[in-house]
């Protein structure tokens, strides 16, 4: 009976030991399972990694939040759209939104997007981050971004090839088009000049830079006047058209290029020169890309008397006004962190990214990497809008819909210009009634 009973005795010790144990380990998982937030991310392609990189250390550092990354297609505004069809429904499958600076307008002026003003100081925003990038995420008094990237459009040519050949580095479109005529050799594979031409948002950024550059504007917010079939806007048309057709330095591939289709064709050698965003200088001085060590990046052409103009481009984490309203605090963090300098320089590092602060340009180890970023941030002081206004969706459409038909000789670039004008205004009369 006694050993019975001292078995019984132990059996039952052991027993309340890993009671305890189990209650506390079910109280543990419950407790860590209510207290894990999961957030939703729409970002474009991750293709450096970076982004999961980020998420990664910063669930290190907040055990408590998951983010949930969701990759959309490259183009910005396949990403709005997709953005803007969830919020129509007042659904937040997106909680944070990588934000384009020209989202800002649309989509605040809808109310789609959470006002962040209760969790950021704006003067320390303009205190760190280029004036443009914080611009860029007020709307009528608001702000609905935290600025994590700056962006402005670049020439990049073959530093290499000029040498060989004798040649400056173009500050014209003359320039650019001779010194691309003498150096190509399409025969061979070597084209003089690629850019973003596919009908999309990037056309009509760098089709806006070289409408600047030649004297001409698309629309004022400021005074509701469109001014695209100017002969300067014709002009710019012009030169596009004649880019492929007269001075055949742009192949006709470009009618189908985004950013990466385009940086792709220049670092594999095959143009000597193309436009660009700061992203493309470290990808294509990686070690195994054929041109890197061979590039050389400077800002954009533009006609004699004119100055050069880079768009403004740029982005950051918004909010979707549709989240769960205890998730705030945790998208919140992931989207300040993901702006801090640690991280953005670690963007500039795996991504090339052009930061939105100051001071990394300034960053010795960053200079290393990216020697251009001492000039660049003089170019990213002086960058130009796209007209900031609820309507630019309709009005980027408009353009690159024109320019298009010009490109592909469906319309001359007057009947295009014309036509882009008459439509934008009727999209502007449309919305503001006048
Ligand atoms: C870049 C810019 C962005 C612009 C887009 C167009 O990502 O930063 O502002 O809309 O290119 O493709």
């Amino acid at each position: 009976m006694i050993p019975l009973r001292k078995s019984f005795k132990i059996h039952w010790q052991i027993g309340i030991v890993l009671g305890f144990c189990l209650v506390f380990v079910i109280g543990l998982s419950t407790f860590s399972l209510a207290e894990k937030t999961t957030i939703t991310a729409l970002i474009g392609p991750d293709t450096t990694g970076f982004d999961h990189t980020v998420v990664n250390l910063f669930e290190k550092e907040n055990p408590n939040i998951h983010v949930e990354l969701i990759e959309g297609p490259h183009s910005t505004d396949a990403r709005e759209e997709m953005y803007i069809r969830a919020s129509e429904a007042k659904e937040s499958p997106y909680d944070l939104v990588w934000c384009d600076i020209i989202w800002i307008p649309p989509l605040a002026a809808k109310g789609y997007l959470l006002p962040l003003d209760n969790y950021l100081d704006i003067n320390q925003l303009y205190a760190q981050h280029f004036k443009a990038t914080v611009d860029g995420s007020v709307w009528k008094g608001k702000v609905y971004r935290v600025p994590a990237m700056s962006d402005a459009g670049l020439i990049y040519y073959r530093k290499d090839l000029l040498a060989k050949g004798g040649f400056s580095p173009p500050e014209t479109f003359d320039d650019l088009i001779s010194t691309a005529q003498k150096l190509q050799d399409p025969a061979r594979g070597l084209w003089g000049f690629v850019f973003q031409g596919a009908e999309y948002e990037g056309l009509d950024c760098f089709y806006l830079e070289w409408l600047w550059g030649n004297g001409g504007y698309y629309y004022d917010p400021k005074t509701r006047k469109v001014g695209i079939d100017s002969p300067e806007g014709i002009g710019a048309t012009k030169l596009l058209v004649d880019l492929i057709y007269k001075y055949k330095i742009t192949p006709k591939d470009v009618l189908a290029f985004q950013e990466e289709e385009s940086r792709h064709f220049f670092q594999n050698g095959k143009s000597v020169f193309l436009r660009n965003w700061p992203y493309v200088w470290i990808l294509a001085n990686k070690p195994d890309v054929p041109v890197a060590g061979k590039i050389g990046a400077k800002p954009e052409v533009y006609a004699p008397g004119q100055k050069p103009y880079a768009t403004q481009g740029g982005w950051g984490f918004a909010i979707s006004k549709f989240i769960e309203s205890e998730k705030i605090p945790a998208a919140v963090k992931f989207a300040r962190y993901h702006a801090s300098y640690k991280i953005q320089k670690l963007s500039v590092k795996i991504a090339g990214r052009d930061a939105s602060m100051r001071a990394i340009y300034y960053d010795p180890e960053v200079l290393k990497w990216n020697p251009h970023f001492a000039w660049l941030r003089d170019v990213l002081e002086h960058t130009r809008w796209r007209p900031a206004t609820p309507i630019w969706p309709e009005l980027s459409d408009i353009m690159a819909k024109y320019l298009h038909k010009a490109m592909i000789k469906e319309l001359t670039p007057e009947e295009a210009n014309k036509e882009m004008a008459k439509e934008a205004r009727r999209a502007v009369k449309e919305y503001w009634g006048e």
